[in-house]
Order: structure tokens, then sequence, then C-alpha cells
């Protein structure tokens, strides 16, 4: 048997699956974000081990661990987690979704050193840019930092006490020479860091470590049960959805927005803003255009209207073309394609007869249309994009997925029930770990339907479209 771990943004998933991928056990906890300063965003790094304890804790009511004997993490990608000299947690971790430090990747990104070697923008959300930001205001921690681990690797030296990480969650945090999959020693020294500083480096279906002898007695692990690399949440999504060759890929409504499609090769195309980093299986990349905000958006509106997001988007009746009501989700800033960490979400044309379905309507489409604009950013690379299938929470919705396909033109492939998403991919990293399996256990789900865009509905679509290009650009104008 095979656990997988994901430490979501908004929950941590745990998954059992059998030697077969048949589901055994599964159970999430709940986390939730700070926000204390506009732009940023943190999490305590003990309400993760909270969240993974209390997680293992109904595992073990369902099912016994001792025939366990791959483990796999994965986790949202670029939070920095450091740590001093013991091993402590010298702050709460700064998310993937902070924009406090704009001005300092501004300034990394203009060095043009940092593109070439890491092969991407030097996003305010990446990792290096927040070390950066505390070494300018809190150099009491920048200078005690002995070691800085991303969220899911935390969870690893929690439960192993070895700092590892791996290829595919190491791409995100700037300090990656992403074509040579190791660490980049001039990267580091620009930041008056180095090498051992950051964790031990292994792909995704190797092995990292083998579990604390006290972890393991506690739950009642086989001894020899290993620990995979594991994964970033996009590549662990895409092991868990089959997607591996190239020019397959996902669109994901999750907590973030994402458009993914797997590479063979390492084509970096940073003015893009697409985000290109290595795959979780080796001599493997993909390229992902990022929306910060895309369920987090319907999330915050059902909030405004003390509703349940789930209850909002299944309520909008049939699927309608775009009416006035245009909404940008730009909350916290936008990754792909504007890199703009100060640009502001808004509503447009709203009108006295604008409710609660045209508004929500807004939301979803405002969404579908930034998810339009990593696709399009993707096809600038020189990358094909003909079907994606659909992951992520806000993939419940119907009527999100039509006006998705809509929207980007292309068919959207819809998974049967059961488990594709990040923790069945790191399970199956953790299997590929344990047995030597290879790329190929990484079957595509069965899928249920493909959602093809309506042609009636094409011009309309087109239209709202073009309409929000514009808004986008009036708006980072503003910000
Ligand atoms: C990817 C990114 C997000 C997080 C969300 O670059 O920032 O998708 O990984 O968990």
């Amino acid at each position: 048997m095979f656990l997988g771990l994901d430490l979501g943004t908004s929950g941590l998933k745990g998954l059992i699956i059998r030697d077969d991928q048949s589901v055994v056990a599964s159970a999430t906890a709940p986390l939730e974000i700070s926000r204390p300063k506009s732009g940023w965003s943190e999490q305590d790094p003990q309400d993760w081990v909270d969240a993974l304890v209390a997680v293992l804790d109904v595992l073990r009511t369902q099912i016994s661990f001792d025939r366990i004997s791959g483990i796999g993490l994965s986790g949202q990608m670029h939070g920095a987690t450091p740590l001093d000299h013991a091993g402590n947690v010298l702050r709460p971790s700064i998310l993937w979704n902070d924009t406090r430090a704009e001005a300092e990747a501004g300034r990394m990104d203009k060095d043009p050193v940092w593109r070439s070697v890491s092969g991407n923008i030097v996003f305010p959300g990446f990792t290096a840019p927040k070390l950066a930001w505390m070494k300018a205001h809190e150099p009491h921690l920048f200078e005690a930092t002995r070691m800085v681990l991303l969220p899911k690797d935390y969870l690893r030296f929690w439960l192993t006490g070895e700092f590892v990480s791996e290829m595919s969650d190491a791409a995100g945090t700037s300090w990656l020479d992403t074509g040579k999959r190791d660490w980049s020693d001039v990267l580091l020294g620009a930041c008056g860091m180095d090498r051992s500083q950051m964790p031990r480096l292994v792909e995704g279906s190797e092995a990292s470590a083998c579990l604390k002898a006290d972890i393991a007695a506690r739950w009642g692990f086989a001894k020899d049960a290993v620990v995979a690399g594991g994964a970033g949440d996009n590549a662990a999504s895409a092991v868990g959805a089959g997607l591996t060759k190239a020019g397959e890929g996902f669109v994901s409504l999750g907590t973030s927005g994402v458009v993914f499609v797997a590479n063979d090769a390492y084509a970096p195309a940073p003015e893009t803003a697409v985000h290109t980093f290595c795959h979780a299986l080796p001599d493997r990349w993909h390229q992902m255009g990022v929306v910060l905000s895309a369920s987090d958006a319907l999330a915050w509106f059902a909030r405004l209207l003390e509703a349940d997001p789930s209850v909002l988007a299944s309520t909008l009746g049939d699927l309608s073309a775009p009416g006035r009501a245009l909404f940008l989700p730009y909350l916290g800033g936008e990754r792909t394609p504007i890199n703009n960490a100060s640009v502001r979400a808004a509503f447009l044309g709203l009108e006295h007869s604008s409710d609660r379905t045209t508004t929500t309507r807004a939301v979803l489409e405002g969404v579908a249309f930034a998810l339009r604009d990593s696709l399009e950013a993707i096809r600038e690379t020189g990358t094909d994009v003909t079907s994606l299938v659909a992951i992520g929470g806000g993939s419940r919705s119907d009527y999100w997925l039509q006006v998705l396909a809509c929207v980007l033109r292309i068919p959207i492939d819809v998974p049967a029930g059961g488990e594709y998403g990040a923790a069945l991919g790191c399970a199956r990293l953790g299997m590929m770990a344990a047995t030597g399996a290879g790329a190929d256990i990484a079957t595509r789900p069965k899928i249920a339907r493909t959602i093809e865009p309506v042609a009636e509905l094409g011009s309309a679509f087109e239209a709202g479209y073009a309409r929000y290009a514009q808004a986008r650009e009036m708006l980072a104008a503003l910000s």
C-alpha cells in the first residue's frame, strides 16, 4: 500500500491506495490563511503538522499502516519556511500568494542572470525574493536562517528528520538551475546565501528518506517505509491525472487557477510569464500559467454574499453568454500574463438589474478569462494545446466547466468520480520510489464526459474575452 499526503493551502489531504491503486482510505483536515497586511499570506508550519497528525489519526482508524511501503508528499509551492540551526521555525511561512516581496522580486528580475539560469521571471510569490525581503526587513531572522524549506519539505523534515526537496518544487524557488536540475550557486550567492542552506535534491519518484523511529512507532508504519521525493502540487496533480507526456495537460480550478502542459524538454520562455518547471519525473519538464485567485475568487464572493460557494456555482441555470457585468479576479495581484503584484480585482459594468446570478456568473467568467490569458501565454511559447483535463475543487461546477470550454475554445475532459488529484499523484510517486515502478503506472482517469465549446455562444464569449483583455490593461495601468 502507498500513502499520499497533499498539503494544500486550504487543507491537508491523506490518501491510501492498494498495489492496484484502488483507494483504501482518505481523510482531510482544514487549514486557514493569515493575512496580517495587504498582499501578505502566511501559515504557521505548526498548523501543517497539526493537520498532518489529525489526518494520520483518522486514516489509522480506517486501516493499519504496517503494509504501507511508500509515502509521497506534495504541496502548495513556493512558500518560504526558514529554520534556525536547531531546525526551529523562525517565522510563519510566507506563502505562494504573498506578494510583499514585489520590490525585491522586481530588482532581482532586472538582472538577466535570474531568468537565464532559473528559466523564469522572479515572481514576488517565488521563494528567493521572500528571503531578500527578510534580509531587508527582518535582518536578524535572515542572519539566523540555516535552512529554507518548501511547505511539503517541512512536513518531510518533521516525518524523517532530513532536509530534502525534489526538482518540481525546487524549480519554484528561483534558486534552481531548472535545465540542469541542480541548485545554482550563482543565484544563491546573489541573495547572500549558499547551498548549505538548501535541502538535498532528489527526483520526485526517487526515495528521499525513511521515517523517524518515533513517527513509525506512533502510527505503526513498517520500519522500512520510504518517503519519495514527491512533487509540488501541480506536478503531483499531473501525475495523479496521468499527464506526463509532452502536450498533455490540465486546467485547474483550485485556490489558484492553472493551465499546465507537460514537456519532454526544457524550453523556458520567461518573457511570456509562463512558468517552466521540472516535472516530478526525471528528464521531464512542464509549463504552466498561473492565476492567483481562481476558486479563491468565488470563495471571496460567496463570503460577501454569506453563501456557500458550491451552492452559488450550481444554481446559475443554463449556460448563458457573458452579460454586462465583468469581473477581473486580481484579489491579490496576478502572475500570468501580467506579473503585477499591485493590480487589484474589479467588477465592471454593474447596473440596477445586476443580481446574485449575473454577478456570480461574472466571477466564474472572469476566472475563465484569466485562464484564457494563461493558455494564450503558453501558446505564445510555441506549445500546442488541443484539450485539457479539468481538476480542482471548482471543477465540480458544471456551469464553470461549460464557461471554461467556451472561453478556452477547446474540449474539457471531465474525469469520472474517484481520485485523480495531487494526493493520488504523490501516492503514485511513493509507489514508484518503493517499488521501482515507472511513469507508466500514472494512468489517465476514466473520462466521464467531454465538454465541448458551444458554437452558438462562441462569438459572445470571444467578445467577452476582448472586453476582459481591455479591462486588464486599464486595471494594470491604474495599479
Ligand atoms: C504555482 C502556485 C500555486 C500553488 C497553489 O506556481 O503558486 O498553484 O502551488 O498550491
